[in-house]
């Protein structure tokens, strides 16, 4: 019946031809294009559309795109069938090319564009089956507790959120578009009464539901009466009250003052609260509870208004190594002195019984005579006044020239 009703709408000719001998040539450029729209949801072997000539021809389907999957065909009556798995998500329209003969000429039909329409086939979704959160009894009405979120496969779906159930008093709103979880009466949130709500929420496409579940632990707010001092602010967490102290104050309450605030650490040293006292961590070079003192040396001193005996500890090391350090540089600086000294006297003494026989001798004595020669002509200076107070046997240079 539905078949029948389909046909009647829509069985339209397509082919061009007057007649069979008309038109044998195709013509890409073709601008009679017909359309049809089919539901994804429809059986196989649902029909599509009929093609059809001028006189009673054998149909081809020539040309399918996407060539996946292959849409029924009858050659004689030249219907078009759809085949089973259109999925309007996958693939949104297939476009056709049909030729018809009797035998001797051939004709070609224009473009058949079929659309694939989308159904709602696929339900939605929610991302997280469940949601657990904490909340104080202080919040206001309107206070967003969660922004419940579900896909849809469908390219066309419409999402609403509702709550199902678990809303005991009206106390919790969620927004049908949005999914947005409000509180909507929080004069009703007494952890004494209902410390645990849990919620169903459920979305919907029209056809299709997906539930999820929201646990709503509700709290005393431990920030009322406000504990925290000296202008802090309170926040609860985790069942227990946390302080955000302003500058100046420390301690659960922020009832205590800052003992680094103002900075008595001198010199940049650093400090560091310590129970109700602080300590320095003193620049090198400093010392002292407030790193007021010069440092021996170049150790550098951590002092503390406490017994660390860590910190103490570290320190004696690095003294050590410092001190063992100057000791190696002091010991090999005394050693270099030594040394020098005694190449001295060495060569102060050489010289005083040297007795020159060779022309380097002479050289040497020349240097210690103060004329500086330094090559080999002026060893023997022609006026021979730098070696007035040397004896040179002449035969001893002749032997060894
Ligand atoms: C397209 O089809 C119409 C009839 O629907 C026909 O009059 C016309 O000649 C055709 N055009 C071409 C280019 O085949
Ligand atoms: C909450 O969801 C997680 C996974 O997202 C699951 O492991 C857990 O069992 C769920 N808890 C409840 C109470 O449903
Ligand atoms: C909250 O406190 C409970 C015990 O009171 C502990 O088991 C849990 O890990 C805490 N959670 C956080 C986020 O600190
Ligand atoms: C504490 O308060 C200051 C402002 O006074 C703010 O910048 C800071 O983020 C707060 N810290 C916490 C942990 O809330
Ligand atoms: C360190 O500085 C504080 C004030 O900043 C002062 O009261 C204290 O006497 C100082 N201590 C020393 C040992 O100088
Ligand atoms: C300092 O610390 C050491 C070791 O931790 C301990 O034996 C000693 O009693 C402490 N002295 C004081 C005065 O607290």
């Amino acid at each position: 019946m539905m078949t029948n009703m389909i046909i009647q709408t829509l069985a339209v000719i397509l082919f061009i031809g007057k007649s069979v001998s008309g038109v044998s040539i195709y013509d890409p450029d073709s601008t009679n294009t017909t359309s049809k729209s089919i539901s994804e949801g429809v059986a196989q072997g649902t029909f599509v559309y009929t093609v059809s000539g001028s006189s009673s021809l054998t149909y081809t389907k020539i040309y399918q795109s996407p060539d996946s999957p292959i849409f029924g065909f009858d050659s004689s009556t030249g219907e078009l069938t759809a085949p089973a798995g259109l999925d309007a998500e996958t693939v949104t329209s297939y476009e056709f090319l049909f030729s018809g003969t009797d035998g001797t000429d051939t004709v070609y039909s224009g473009t058949l564009t079929v659309t694939i329409s989308n159904i709602n086939d696929n339900p939605p979704v929610f991302s997280v089956s469940n949601y657990t959160t904490t909340i104080v009894n202080t919040v206001p009405d309107g206070y967003v507790i969660y922004s419940a979120t579900a896909t849809d496969l469908d390219i066309t779906y419409i999402n609403g959120y509702t709550i199902t159930a678990g809303n005991t008093g009206s106390t919790f709103d969620i927004d049908f578009s949005t999914g947005v979880l409000t509180v909507k009466t929080a004069s009703n949130l007494d952890p004494n009464v209902s410390p645990l709500y849990t919620l169903t929420i459920q979305v919907t496409d029209g056809t299709f539901n997906d539930v999820m579940t929201i646990y709503i632990n509700v709290e005393a707010d431990l920030c009322v009466p406000d504990p925290c001092q000296n202008s802090a602010t309170c926040g609860n967490s985790n069942g227990t009250f946390v302080c955000n102290c302003t500058v100046g104050y420390i301690g659960v309450t922020c009832s205590d003052d800052d003992p680094c605030i103002p900075e008595p650490c001198l010199n940049s040293g650093t400090c560091t609260v310590s129970g109700s006292s602080y300590a320095c961590a003193c620049a090198m070079g400093y010392s002292g509870v407030n790193c007021t003192e010069m440092a021996i040396g170049t150790t550098t001193t951590i002092t503390t208004n406490n017994n660390n005996s860590n910190s103490n500890n570290n320190n004696d090391d690095d003294d050590k190594s410092v001190t063992i350090i100057i000791a190696v540089v002091c010991s090999v600086i005394v050693l270099c002195l030594i040394g020098a000294i005694l190449y001295l006297y060495l060569l102060k003494t050489r010289s005083l019984c040297f007795k020159p026989q060779t022309k380097a001798d002479i050289h040497k004595t020349s240097f210690h005579n103060g004329s500086f020669s330094s090559t080999k002509n002026s060893v023997f200076p022609s006026d021979n006044t730098s070696l007035t107070a040397i004896t040179v046997p002449n035969s001893a240079m002749v032997k060894n020239t």
